[in-house]
């Protein structure tokens, strides 16, 4: 078990500039002072500096920022993959920070699905078997076929990874991830590879998810057109989060202009 945050804790910070205050909810996701540096003296790499950032439950963030600003950084910190070196991040009363290895592996197996821009499926198991291998060690998944319609692959439970296209393989990508019906999904450049028709299927797949498993989601991109699908938009820069801008309205994916 993850070691348990003393419930004054999040709420003794005030939340971060720009972050909704007047809800009244909390957030699921808190980080404050987060910093991550890579080597040391002159070498120095500050990936993260001092960041704050508050994500709220149920909600589309789209994480933008040019290469290099620290957004897959975040993201693996957000979801157990990596530790800061200094600064504090918690998931609900949960503290990420300082857990051990077998803590954070249980957090992840228990509350985070994961989307990478590469697909990384088992090339000798089928889709359905693909995303079967994750239910089985989940405590309260959906069915592998209940996963695969909901990003809209019915019609290919009994393919393998090489007789699907980018797309579809994403698509398995993400039912894979949906599957356990994380409480986040955290999605690092899941279009990257696509083109722009193929990545609109994998978005909707991914707005589907949030909207029905109410996973609070994560996007990382390079394309900024995305952002009109978020309820907020995150723009990094230099380690830090420099603007959030928030959707009056949330486009489909179908609607976004590449
Ligand atoms: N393992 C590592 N060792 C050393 N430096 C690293 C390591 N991982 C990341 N960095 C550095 O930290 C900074 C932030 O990296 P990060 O991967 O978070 O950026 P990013 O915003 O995701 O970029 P991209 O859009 O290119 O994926 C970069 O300067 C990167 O070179
Ligand atoms: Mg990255």
């Amino acid at each position: 078990m993850l070691r348990r945050t003393p419930m004054t804790t999040a709420a003794d910070a005030a939340p971060p500039a720009g972050e909704p205050q007047a809800t009244g909810a909390t957030p699921v996701f808190v980080a404050r002072g987060l910093c991550k540096s890579y080597g040391s003296g002159d070498a120095t790499v500050h990936a993260l500096r001092d960041l704050d950032v508050d994500i709220w439950q149920g909600e589309f963030v789209v994480l933008l920022g040019p290469s290099g600003s620290g957004k897959s950084t975040l993201l693996n910190i957000l979801g157990g993959l990596d530790a800061p070196t200094s600064g504090r991040a918690a998931w609900r009363d949960h503290e990420l920070t300082g857990a051990d290895e077998a803590a954070l592996t249980a957090y992840r197996r228990d509350h985070v699905g994961f989307v990478f821009q590469f697909y990384n499926l088992i090339p000798s198991l089928t889709a359905r078997e693909n995303v079967e291998l994750v239910a089985e060690i989940a405590r309260d998944p959906m069915r592998a076929e209940e996963a695969l319609a909901l990003v809209g692959l019915s019609h290919r439970l009994d393919h393998f990874p090489g007789q699907l296209s980018g797309g579809e393989q994403q698509r398995v990508a993400v039912a894979r991830a949906i599957v356990k019906r994380p409480d986040a999904l955290l999605c690092d450049e899941p279009t990257g590879a696509l083109d722009v028709e193929t990545g609109k299927l994998v978005l909707s797949a991914i707005a589907r998810a949030n909207r029905e498993v109410g996973a609070t989601t994560v996007v990382i991109t390079h394309n900024a057109a995305i952002a009109g699908m978020a309820d907020r938009v995150l723009r990094m820069g230099g380690g830090r989060i420099v603007a959030i801008e928030a959707n009056a309205r949330r486009l489909a994916p179908e609607e976004l202009v590449w």
